[in-house]
């Protein structure tokens, strides 16, 4: 039987401590005040019919029930309307992306007018990345976090090489010190004011997304903008995730993607962000398209681009409805749970986590996140101290014990409990499973 204790082979103090924590799950989720916004989405099942305990959300986070019902009005409107619905859809399609803008403003501690859901995260990198890194003869780095994600930095990559500059001599990835695995803020900043006025601009993660560590964002992002250097963050694991202060916190830009804390499904719209004091920088170089420009005269086809003021001015094309439909739906979610609520929840469910495997496992498993709430989110990197084999054959295990979190090479198991859908009693139960899955 899976997610219970028939099969293993448990000593009488072990099964103690498990059903004691038991008991400490079924408390705690009888007195979560989110508990009941795991109904409005729809859990993952095995062949088996039996509910995966899911704790993927860093990678894909689950559908809300209300998505189905917001992409079938857009398709129902389609087949209504044809292109009338541009206008005359129940949500109108010309400006349906706008719908999103106060939830994402919530979200990342913005104004409205920086915010705004257009592409995806990488393509939006892009974009900023033609606004913002304007290196010349002197400022001319880029410095990013070692391990950063491939995709962050092939695209500082690539455009330090349409500038043509190189990742040898332009690139700087800080690593954490020698024996740790996370990176220290006093050290990031010393070293981006020792590159001073070479530096073009830091691109900083939110959360990291392979050891789950948060950042101290005000610091560095302080630090940057004394050195001269435009600032970007990459949000993909912090927004929705933690608490966000972007318009306080004052870089230049930030992207993200909807998928994973945002629940808006495979390869939904992302966002991006861009300062309020660039609202009107129309000197900036920027990529154009129609959707960016000047929304009272879009349709005249005036062959020059007249830029909207904000975020909405970096905008291409037009928005893709059928991939907004479902961030419509869960922000709708996040705008009734409320960003303080659900991370408080997170702060309690990921300490649970960490709490049991440090009881149960701490000579099986290390946990590389920092052990301070203040310094990660929902997720958990977990090193598996065995050879890579055996840590392999113990994901295995876990997924066909029906635990779905996700394996990083060379060596990190992620699981993310995740405050909308995840109970105290589903992070008991995958401790409890990987509790088993590493026994000899
Ligand atoms: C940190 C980070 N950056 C960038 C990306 C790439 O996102 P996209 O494929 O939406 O461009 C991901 C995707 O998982 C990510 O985790």
């Amino acid at each position: 039987m899976r997610h219970g204790h028939a099969g293993t082979h448990l000593t009488t103090q072990e099964l103690k401590r498990a059903d004691a924590a038991a008991g400490e799950a079924a408390a705690l989720d009888a007195a979560d005040p989110l508990a009941g916004f795991a109904r409005e989405f729809h859990h993952p099942h095995d062949s088996d019919g039996r509910k995966l305990l899911y704790f993927g959300g860093h990678s894909l986070g689950l559908q809300p029930k209300g998505a189905a019902a917001m992409i079938d009005q857009e398709l129902s409107d389609w087949r209504r309307l044809g292109v009338l619905g541009h206008h005359e859809a129940t949500r109108p399609w010309i400006p349906y992306h706008e719908r999103a803008a106060p939830a994402l403003a919530d979200l990342a501690g913005a104004l409205q007018g920086e915010v705004v859901a257009m592409n995806s995260l990488t393509v939006n990198l892009h974009l900023m990345m033609v606004s913002f890194f304007r290196p010349d003869a002197t400022r001319n780095r880029v410095l990013i976090e070692s391990s950063a994600f491939p995709s962050d930095r092939y695209a500082v990559v690539s455009q330090l090489e349409f500038h043509g500059l190189n990742a040898n001599q332009n690139l700087i990835e800080l690593q954490p010190r020698p024996g740790e695995r996370t990176l220290r803020t006093e050290d990031m900043i010393e070293r981006i004011e020792q590159e001073g006025a070479r530096l073009a601009l830091v691109l900083l993660p939110g959360v990291q997304y392979l050891t789950g560590q948060s950042l101290d964002m005000q610091a560095l992002i302080a630090a940057a903008r004394r050195a001269g250097a435009s600032v970007g963050v990459d949000l993909a694991h912090a927004i929705g995730n933690t608490i966000l202060r972007l318009h306080d916190w004052n870089p230049d830009f930030a992207v993200w993607c909807s998928y994973k804390y945002l629940n808006a499904g495979p390869g939904a719209v992302g966002g991006c962000f861009v300062h309020e004091r660039h609202a009107k920088n129309f000197q900036l170089p920027r990529f154009a398209g129609w959707w960016g420009h000047n929304k009272a005269e879009r349709f005249l086809y005036d062959p020059s681009f007249d830029p909207i003021d904000g975020a909405q001015g970096w905008q291409i094309s037009n928005p893709p409805i059928l991939s907004t439909a479902p961030l419509l739906a869960s922000l709708e979610i996040f705008q009734r749970a409320g960003m303080p609520a659900l991370r408080r929840k997170s702060i309690a469910l990921t300490g649970f986590m960490q709490r049991l495997i440090e009881e149960r496992l701490s000579a099986a498993v290390e946990i590389i996140t920092p052990k301070d709430p203040e310094q990660r989110g929902c997720q958990l990197s977990l090193r598996i101290a065995r050879p890579a084999a055996a840590a392999k054959r113990c994901l295995v295990q876990l997924i066909a014990e029906g635990v779905v979190g996700d394996w990083r090479e060379p060596d990190v198991l992620r699981l993310a409990p995740i405050p909308l859908y995840n109970s105290f009693a589903d992070v008991h139960a995958a401790v409890d499973t990987l509790a088993r899955a590493l026994r000899p």
